[in-house]
């Protein structure tokens, strides 16, 4: 089989992509005729060596996929060989096949195709979790997205929407904006052009916002923090623009706000009841019509340079796929 492969921390541009041997499932796993794979920006931080989880060399990037069971190992409990099914793997998606441990190896509904179940696990499961565990957002607060255009800033928009609260939606051109109206945002600030403090203290009538959502970091973070309202929270959710920021810690005290660290695989490991919870909740949100998956970009598995390069180059809107032939 075809998988794309790291042999080394290196820059995306090395990645080569070979013929390996067939995969095999280990007890309790199951084997993955995958279809479709999820990028992520994620998968370009672990390549070069910059993410929390460092696989042994080599390695296949791709942290969450689609297919069709096509071997059940020994001890394995879920679905059986032929199940259309999505995984979020962490690694080794970007590849014909994959070993996955069947536990975490989740049917899809009768009406979700591949492409959309390969754009569902991460970006979902994180703006769920994100909002509703760790921000505990309420119906009627003000959600300010960073990045909402983005695969997981565009999730937020709609779990926001679901969730009763207003959305001010931040992106850095106006298509992407016109994108997040599109999925329901209330208000629209470019942060590329409009002073990001000042258009929210506008919005909000000099209160502040209840929740921000921050995917990116950098210069926008400090703005957000002071932009909350009392008791407001700052979920700190990734760093797309490479910069991690350094906050004054007076202004927590000042608005008596929290900052709140959001790590959703490591609570998907910790908690996998509540996990599966959230997971079936967001598949009902799903197939009643309530949530539709952006996917701006779909590449067949050789030309995942072009597929990672939209999302490192900041051009993606929502998801890109990798389709397996
Ligand atoms: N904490 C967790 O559990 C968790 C889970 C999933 C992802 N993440 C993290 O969340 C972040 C976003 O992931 P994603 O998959 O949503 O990425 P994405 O689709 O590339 O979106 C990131 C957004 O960040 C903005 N951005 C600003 N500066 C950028 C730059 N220099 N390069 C690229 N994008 C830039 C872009 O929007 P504008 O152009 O509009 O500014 C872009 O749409 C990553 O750091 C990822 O590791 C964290």
């Amino acid at each position: 089989m075809k998988a794309v492969l790291a042999r080394e921390f290196t820059s995306p541009e090395r990645l080569t992509l070979e013929e390996v041997p067939a995969r095999h499932p280990g007890r309790g796993e199951v084997v993955i005729a995958v279809k479709a794979c999820g990028v992520n920006f994620l998968d370009a931080l672990i390549v070069q060596g910059k993410y929390q989880l460092k696989p042994a060399l080599p390695f296949s990037p791709g942290a969450e996929v689609a297919g069709i069971v096509r071997e059940v190992g020994e001890g394995a409990t879920g679905p059986a060989v032929g199940t259309r099914v999505l995984a979020s793997i962490g690694f080794g998606g970007y590849a014909e096949e994959v070993a996955a441990e069947a536990a975490r190896v989740i049917p899809l509904p009768p009406q979700m195709d591949f492409v959309t179940a390969a754009a569902f696990p991460i970006a979902y499961a994180t703006s769920h979790h994100a909002l509703k565990d760790r921000a505990q957002l309420e119906a009627g607060e003000t959600l300010l997205v960073l990045g909402a255009a983005g695969g997981v800033g565009l999730t937020a928009v709609e779990i926001g929407k679901i969730m009763g609260a207003r959305v001010i939606a931040c992106a850095s051109s106006e298509d992407k904006l016109a994108l997040c109206r599109e999925y329901g945002a209330d208000a629209l600030i470019n942060y590329a052009t409009a002073d990001l403090r000042e258009r929210l203290k506008e919005l909000t009538g000099g209160r502040g916002v209840d929740v921000v959502y921050d995917p990116v970091g950098g210069a926008y973070a400090e703005p957000a923090v002071r932009s909350l309202a009392f008791e407001g929270r700052y979920l700190v959710i990734g760093f797309a623009s490479g910069e991690i920021p350094k906050i004054p810690l007076n202004l927590v005290l000042l608005k008596t706000s929290s900052i709140v660290g959001v790590f959703w695989g490591a609570f998907a490991r910790a908690q996998p009841e509540r996990n599966a919870a959230n997971m079936s909740q967001l598949l009902g949100w799903y197939t009643e019509g309530r949530l539709r998956p952006h996917v701006s970009g779909t590449y067949p598995l050789a030309r995942y340079g072009e597929a990672l390069a939209a999302v490192m180059e900041r051009r993606a809107k929502g998801k890109v796929v990798l389709v397996m032939d």
